[in-house]
């Protein structure tokens, strides 16, 4: 018998359920704790559904909603709100949704399972299920001018509600370094950061503001828990930049290209790299 596994909540932007099945080769064969620091959507995580884990996003309105669901009430209420928010569903209400973080005091006035279900609706209605933050700090991607809107599957979130809380699953929102820093030898961490681009400037960032300097303190953080005797696995593009930060450990290259610039003449594919240490 085959036991059903949840799914991502969300669609994430760098979400790795296309290639799942070529990062669980080079899964460590064992291990103790299961840690995540970068979890987005949580695709490996629930697949592995791992008996004792810490999973982490520095993104609050997403970890929020992990946070939500662990809890059978709140989960109920976020739903009910979801139910709504696809029965009102339009351009208008995706704005006035959207639009709820611009009065910081008003937001902050929202329950934490409001919270959960506009992040939810927003994801599920904007343009390419995208997560971006003008400098303010605002969610600021448009509508996906679609009438209708499917936001949740119940059973789905009943399954990683049942995850999260008959398991021993501890969950963070904090920087990738704060939460390895329990690791312990045997534990095992899937680092999964946002990409590196191709451009070699010292100045350039992705929509999370992950640039190369933090690239470089990531690569520094893998050999300190490497040291430790922690199994560590890494997801990235097989840049150049990559290649150098982490020479002398295992490359394994995956072959399935993705476009990563779609930017006039500049469009290009890259292909992708899982580094192990073990
Ligand atoms: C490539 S995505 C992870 C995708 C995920 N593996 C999935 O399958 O959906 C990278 C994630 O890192 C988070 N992030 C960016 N900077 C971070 C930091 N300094 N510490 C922790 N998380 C960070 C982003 O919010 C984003 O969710």
């Amino acid at each position: 018998m085959t036991t059903l596994k949840p799914k991502p909540f969300v669609k994430w932007a760098g979400g790795k359920r296309q290639i799942l099945d070529k990062i669980k080769e080079y899964l460590p064969l064992e291990f103790n704790t299961y840690y995540e620091p970068f979890v987005g959507g949580g695709a490996l995580l629930f697949d592995l559904i791992p008996e004792h884990a810490v999973i982490n996003d520095s993104n609050k309105e997403l970890m929020n909603v992990y946070e939500v669901l662990s809890n059978y009430e709140l989960f109920i209420k976020m739903c009910k709100e979801l139910n709504i928010h696809e029965r009102k569903n339009s351009e208008e209400y995706f704005y006035k949704i959207r639009d709820l973080d611009r009065d910081i005091k008003k937001y902050e006035k929202m329950t934490n399972y409001q919270k959960a279900a506009r992040t939810i609706y927003l994801n599920k209605a904007c343009f390419n299920g995208l997560y971006r933050v003008n400098s303010k700090g605002f969610f600021n991607v448009p509508f996906n001018k679609k009438e209708r809107v499917s936001t949740y599957d119940a059973e789905n979130l009943l399954l990683i509600h049942t995850y999260l809380t008959n398991n021993d699953v501890k969950l963070m929102s904090s920087d990738f370094s704060e939460c390895v820093k329990m690791c312990q030898e045997n534990d095992f961490v899937y680092f999964d950061p946002p990409y590196d681009t191709l451009n070699n400037s010292f100045t350039s960032y992705t929509e999370e503001g992950f640039d190369k300097k933090q690239q470089e303190r990531l690569a520094n953080v893998y050999k300190e828990l490497d040291k430790k005797g922690v199994k560590v696995m890494l997801s990235n593009h097989n840049t150049d930049f990559i290649k150098e930060l982490y020479e002398g450990y295992n490359f394994h290259v995956i072959k399935a290209k993705r476009n990563i610039n779609s930017k006039g003449n500049k469009r290009g594919s890259v292909e992708e790299v899982i580094i192990t240490n073990y």
